[in-house]
């Protein structure tokens, strides 16, 4: 066999091999009707497809991967494409979170087996993006990522509504009666219109902020519509691209730095993104090596100004923010903050890449001079309810609550809290503050979105629309209020969260990061003595492997011995 052209290739490793290795990796390639001179020799770029039927939001990615091939050809690269688990937010149970870990050893396993030079990561809805940016980082090679892209704006009774948000007022409006469930089921079809993940900067948007920020897109690459013809433009953009940085062999390690980890979280502050993303982030960091805490996203973040009005802190969608200007537009605004020296794909740093952005609505976009707030991000609080740490997202909650004394009415497990909420003898009054134990990562298991707990109806009647909530789960970053989130150590584990009684007094108070109960350390000691953790029944599978291994909120949530990277080489033939 004659020696190949480009011999410095990973995947010449595969097919320019001499002998019968080499005919097996070819011959059988070579089924799918490819012409020899089409790979031989050209730089492989895997194109990692999450696209399934049951993740709706990814649904348009088959006609996607093929626009990323074209790209390819175009740029002398040879495209494979390659299906890894795929987590669709809205039918998966009990929670798309508990899988996340799962998925990332999926693309783990696929990317390093295989003979792939450079990778292009197919992402949109919420688990998407990080399980296989997750993956992609403890194989490190060059990787770039396409976010699918936000559905258009929803449109119900002459009104734009956002996915999500709107939803969560849907139900409190149904509840109420000020909705019929007929209007209710037309919305349906109203909010959820085209192709694309949810058009509200809940946590699919913010995770498409969060890899253009760390620098693994081409510039401008989050805020474009799924349906717009320019996310096929920037996907075709990048298949051509993937070629280049396999050849410069530009690794993933060479983007995610320290610099670009606080690069993504001084962004999710301008944009006013998901509480999601500290876990995703977190799990990330751990991957690729890069030292990063909990309380960095307070330190770094928490005086960033907060520069973007959209839903579920303001009022517009994802749609608009492109046609404001998109990310570009914001990070021009932030380039006072931004670290320059970190360098995204194309071998530019964000602020280069963003000089010639502009804002086109400053209602959607706020300048750093002028911003919505001046402190935005995401603040991390302790106390003795939350040792190592919770998270609340200051933009959507109430001012009034910030700094608030009650009572504790706690519900025990989420279908503790499903069996009483709307009960009429529930002692319970807007002062109060309602705690959910048993939604952790290992307690759920999996840490579902059900921190944001809907208000008791005979408060929402009295119109109530906010109340201090405090948990060891998730929220939805499409939802909103005062709520404090992945309280860590969680209740399941023996947290103090799971110590915590009917009237108990705890105090919140958000300008002091802190939440504490009430209760003396000698009574908490007694009350431990007879606390046992719930027995979940698991016994097999999977979710046994996760509740065994799962670390807690504040370290990311990750698997413990999925942390680091083993690099893409691989001592052994397969023949
Ligand atoms: Fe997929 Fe929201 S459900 S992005
Ligand atoms: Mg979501």
């Amino acid at each position: 066999m004659p020696k190949q052209e480009n011999d410095k290739l990973r995947s010449h490793d595969w097919f320019g091999k001499e002998g019968k290795d080499g005919f097996l990796y070819r011959s059988w390639i070579k089924n799918q009707g490819y012409p020899a001179h089409q790979f031989k020799g050209k730089p492989v770029i895997g194109i990692c497809n999450t696209w399934s039927e049951v993740t709706p939001c990814n649904g348009h990615f088959r006609e996607l991967a093929q626009v990323v091939k074209n790209g390819v050809y175009e740029a002398g690269g040879f495209p494979l494409e390659f299906p890894v688990m795929s987590l669709g937010e809205t039918l998966i149970r009990p929670t798309a979170m508990l899988y996340r870990n799962l998925a990332s050893m999926s693309v783990e396993e696929s990317i390093r087996g295989n003979p792939f030079d450079a990778i292009v990561l197919l992402t949109g809805c919420d688990k998407t993006t990080p399980s296989l940016v997750m993956g992609a980082a403890s194989c490190d090679l060059p990787t770039i990522v396409i976010p699918g892209g936000p559905m258009l704006n929803g449109r119900f009774q002459g009104k734009v509504i956002g996915s999500g948000t709107d939803t969560w007022r849907f139900a409190d409006d149904l509840k109420t009666g000020k909705m019929t469930p007929e209007e209710f089921e037309e919305a349906e079809s109203c909010m959820s219109r085209s192709i694309g993940h949810c058009s509200t900067m809940g946590t699919a948007s913010t995770m498409a902020v969060m890899v253009e920020a760390l620098g693994l897109t081409l510039p401008g690459a989050s805020a474009i519509p799924a349906a717009d013809s320019r996310k096929r433009v920037l996907a075709h953009m990048s298949g051509m691209r993937a070629v280049e940085m396999a050849k410069e062999k530009m690794n993933i390690s060479q983007v995610l730095t320290r610099e670009a980890f606080e690069n993504a979280i001084m962004m999710n502050a301008a944009v006013g993104g998901s509480t999601n993303l500290v876990l995703h982030l977190l799990a990330i960091a751990g991957r690729i090596g890069v030292d990063l805490s909990l309380e960095d996203f307070d330190k770094i973040g928490s005086k960033m100004p907060f520069l973007l009005n959209l839903m579920p802190s303001g009022k517009y969608l994802m749609e608009d923010f492109y046609y404001a200007g998109g990310l570009p537009a914001v990070i021009k605004e932030m380039a006072q903050f931004l670290n320059n020296d970190a360098i995204t794909v194309n071998g530019k740093s964000l602020v280069d890449n963003s000089k010639g952005a502009k804002i086109w609505n400053d209602d959607v976009i706020a300048s750093s001079e002028n911003p919505i707030l001046r402190e935005g991000g995401i603040a991390v609080v302790k106390g003795n309810l939350c040792e190592n740490g919770a998270v609340i997202k200051p933009s959507a909650a109430s001012p009034h609550l910030m700094q608030h004394k009650g009572k504790a009415v706690v519900f025990e497990t989420i279908e503790d809290y499903h069996a009483r909420i709307d009960d009429p003898n529930l002692e319970i009054d807007e002062t109060s503050v309602m705690v959910l134990k048993n939604v952790g990562p290992k307690g759920y298991p999996g840490m579902p979105e059900v921190g944001n707990m809907q208000l008791p109806k005979k408060l929402l009647e009295k119109g109530i629309t906010d109340m201090v909530r405090i948990s060891d789960a998730r929220m939805s970053g499409t939802a909103y209020g005062t709520v404090f989130l992945h309280a860590s150590p969680e209740s399941a584990v023996g947290g103090n969260l799971g110590l915590v009684q009917n009237g108990d007094e705890i105090e919140v108070d958000v300008p002091n990061r802190k939440v504490h109960l009430h209760v003396t350390d000698e009574e908490l000691a007694e009350r431990r003595k007879n606390w046992k953790p719930l027995d979940l029944g698991y016994d097999r599978g999977y979710t046994q492997l996760y509740i065994n291994t799962v670390m807690q909120a504040d370290k990311g949530a990750d698997l413990d011995f999925l942390v680091g990277k083993s690099g893409h080489e691989v001592k052994r033939e397969s023949h």
